[in-house]
């Protein structure tokens, strides 16, 4: 396990597996790289040439979400205005569902006098747009949990504040596996059900390390059965999960995970809807942020918990970030990624009032 200084208070320790011997020596090291990329992020940057910009109570800056319905992006832009307010800067939050009102918006901050914005895109293909966009109006820059591509390739030279999917992933695998052997289930009537959503590439990462960590611990990977949400809401995952149900009435006890707690939530109500319960079905979520009305329920349902990642930080560092660009000219570190621990319905409040993230 390696832990990210906590300066802000906001941290949580990245418990990253390192003792799996099918991992590559850059698997291996991949933990550490990213611990070292996180401290770099905090500890010092790169100056750039050149006279720095405003005072940073001269800035404006936008935050953009695809998904403003999602506790998780409501968590970052709480600690974006937290760390905007501290600075004396003005935040401009825009909800941005699809393309076209992604270009309008930056164009409206532009307008605004923003001299750069922080953005989940709703599209990674919108990459090359975007930063064409903000090119030409002379502004800065930085992604957050989505990084774009230009081409199906990464765009490393736009600055990302991002979640180690695979590490995430194999988290969540981990305590689906831990969870269902305490339960002794015959194994021959257990399968797990992981809704995948390829086209993100953090997703893909994210349900790709699920079933790698399933099967390094023995779950058997004729039983781990993929499908995929054409949406990522919650009718999205439940129209995916169903279709399974259907397929495999055979099934007596099912595991499901997906790349964020919506992914599972949909899971679980399709589950629930065909007479399973927490006796029967164990459902991982991720992102810990978007779940806790289903962990708060008096009577326990399929959904047993999440893997908590960072909202706090994405919103807070970025923001940060951002204005000390902007108003002092440092470049941030290029890229960046943050990691999750598991919480249940037995620790989940606790944990989140720890790292100040409770609703
Ligand atoms: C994606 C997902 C969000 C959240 C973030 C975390 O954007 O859609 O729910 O998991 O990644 O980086």
């Amino acid at each position: 396990m390696s832990v990210i200084s906590d300066k802000d208070g906001l941290r949580l320790p990245l418990e990253i597996p390192m003792n799996n011997s099918k991992f590559s020596v850059f698997g291996l090291l991949k933990p550490l790289l990213i611990s070292v990329i996180g401290l770099a992020a905090v500890v010092g940057c790169k100056k750039e040439g050149g006279a720095a910009g405003a005072n940073a109570s001269s800035v404006t800056i936008g935050y953009l979400v695809k998904q403003p319905d999602e506790p998780w992006f409501q968590t970052e832009w709480q600690f974006a205005q937290k760390a905007a307010d501290e600075k004396g800067a003005k935040l401009i939050k825009l909800a941005v569902p699809d393309g076209e009102k992604t270009l309008a918006a930056i164009d409206n901050l532009a307008a605004s006098g923003a001299q750069g914005f922080v953005i989940c895109t709703p599209d990674v293909r919108l990459g090359p747009a975007i930063a064409a966009k903000a090119a030409a109006n002379n502004m800065k820059l930085i992604t957050v949990d989505d990084q774009f591509l230009s081409d199906g390739k990464v765009m490393a030279d736009v600055h990302h504040l991002g979640v180690a999917a695979r590490e995430v992933g194999h988290v969540s695998g981990q305590a689906l596996s831990d969870e269902m052997k305490k339960r002794n289930w015959p194994a021959d009537q257990v399968a797990a059900a992981i809704v995948t959503f390829k086209e993100l590439d953090t997703a893909r990462e994210r349900t790709e390390g699920i079933v790698e960590k399933l099967t390094e611990l023995g779950f058997p990977k004729t039983k781990i059965y993929e499908t995929a949400q054409k949406t990522t809401d919650i009718p999205g995952s439940f129209d995916a999960v169903n279709f399974l149900l259907t397929q495999h009435p055979e099934v007596k006890y099912w595991l499901v995970a997906g790349m964020n707690d919506t992914a599972t939530l949909g899971g679980v109500r399709a589950l629930e809807g065909r007479g399973f319960t927490d006796k029967t079905a164990i459902g991982i979520g991720i992102n810990g942020t978007d779940c806790l009305d289903e962990l708060k329920k008096t009577n326990p349902t399929p959904f047993f918990g999440s893997i908590l990642m960072e909202a706090n930080v994405h919103g807070h560092d970025t923001t940060v970030a951002l204005i000390d660009w902007i108003s002092k000219g440092t470049e941030p570190a290029k890229e960046r990624f943050t990691g999750g621990v598991l919480i249940t319905r037995a620790d989940f409040e606790q944990k989140l009032k720890d790292h100040g993230m409770w609703r």
